[in-house]
């Protein structure tokens, strides 16, 4: 069983409009999405999905402490 992994730098990306699932136990290799490691590794974390109307910049959390996930809200550098 793995555990997660959290880092604490968020990613920052051009985002298209449409369903995502960003990883939220830092183990998939296709950060900031899920690729199905948290159930490969048996963690009990869930992905967030989320439907995003329109494309644009996205600042995606890495520490998983954010109040505003999938977020950045500078948690990290707390
Ligand atoms: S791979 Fe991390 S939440 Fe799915």
């Amino acid at each position: 069983m793995g555990e997660p992994k959290h880092v604490n730098a968020p990613i920052v990306l051009d985002e298209t409009a449409g369903k995502k699932a960003y990883c939220m136990c830092g183990l998939s290799e296709k950060l900031p999405y899920c690729d199905g490691a948290h159930s490969r590794e048996g963690v009990d974390i869930a992905p967030f999905v989320i439907e995003l109307s329109e494309d644009g910049k996205k600042v995606v959390c890495q520490c998983h402490r954010s109040a505003n996930l999938p977020w950045c809200d500078g948690s990290h550098s707390k």
